[in-house]
């Protein structure tokens, strides 16, 4: 089933969406990057409505400070995005969804977001949403990513963004917005009860062995077809079976 489920996955075939962040104090250095297909939900009286988040600009710091247990160094993340990838008119203000990224000694945390939106003749939304308090927050040991199946992230009032097929990192220095081969992934909590303690590979090199998973179960589903469509048309031929 979950095999059949990845097929499916790489038969629709979406493109995920690459954010990342340039540290401006040195020369091709990237601080933050997150890659993800990034979706936005808001359920709110009668306005209920789902959307790709598509054709982002992404802006940020590698070197900001919140005020979180005293002082934190932070690295941000703002992601500019008209809803359906384009203004509707020319007047229109830009959406906006901020990630706030802390450090600690070992670890670093994506602990906060904020998200804000503004009407269109489409969507009558309105206002500056602050991430839920009960919601859950992602962390991953220093230069290791961020994984995550489906990566929630909540606000208030029924407003939901979900970076699906995520990966996330801050505090890093890549040379290029290019995910290194060797960079180790710190799977989210909820995608663990599937894969105990085994670290997850990055996902491009598990593409490969997918692809020839899908062909060959295809490969054997379409023999064993054959082979009962064969024993079928033997059998009401009247020959002896096998
Ligand atoms: C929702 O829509 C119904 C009917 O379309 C209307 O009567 C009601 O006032 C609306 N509620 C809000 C909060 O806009
Ligand atoms: C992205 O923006 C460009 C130009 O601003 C536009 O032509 C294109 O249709 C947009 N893509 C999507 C998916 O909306
Ligand atoms: C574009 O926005 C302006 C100013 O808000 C408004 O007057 C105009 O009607 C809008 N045009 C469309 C096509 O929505
Ligand atoms: C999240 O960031 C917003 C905007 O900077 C701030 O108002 C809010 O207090 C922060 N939330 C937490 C839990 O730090
Ligand atoms: C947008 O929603 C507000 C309430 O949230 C309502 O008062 C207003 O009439 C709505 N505007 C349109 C154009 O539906
Ligand atoms: C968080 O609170 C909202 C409403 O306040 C609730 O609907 C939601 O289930 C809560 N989520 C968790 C994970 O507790």
């Amino acid at each position: 089933m979950k095999l059949f489920l990845l097929c499916s996955v790489l038969a629709v075939g979406a493109m995920a969406d690459l954010w990342y962040v340039k540290n401006p104090t040195k020369k091709d250095s990237v601080c933050a990057m997150v890659e993800s297909k990034p979706k936005l939900s808001i359920q709110q009286g009668n306005t209920s409505f789902t959307l790709d988040i598509v054709n982002a600009t992404v802006t940020g710091t590698c070197f900001g400070v919140v005020p979180v247990n005293d002082l934190h160094h932070a690295n941000t993340m703002t992601v500019a995005f008209f809803p359906d990838g384009q203004f509707e008119n020319a007047t229109d203000d830009t959406w906006k969804l901020t990630l706030y990224f802390i450090k600690g000694e070992n670890q670093y945390q994506l602990y906060n977001w904020t998200l804000e939106v503004h009407p269109t003749s489409k969507y009558n939304v309105s206002g500056l949403y602050q991430r839920a308090l009960n919601s859950t927050t992602y962390s991953a040991a220093v230069l290791h990513a961020i994984t995550c199946h489906s990566l929630p992230l909540n606000f208030e009032d029924g407003v939901q963004v979900v970076l699906g097929e995520a990966r996330a990192v801050a505090f890093e220095d890549f040379s290029a917005p290019v995910w290194p081969k060797d960079l180790e992934n710190d799977v989210c909590p909820a995608d663990k009860p599937d894969k105990p303690d085994k670290p997850e590979k990055p996902k491009t090199s598990a593409v490969v062995p997918i692809i020839v998973g899908c062909f060959l179960v295809g490969l054997v589903v379409s023999v064993f077809v054959a082979y009962l469509i064969g024993r079928h048309r033997n059998r009401t031929r009247g020959y002896a079976s096998v």
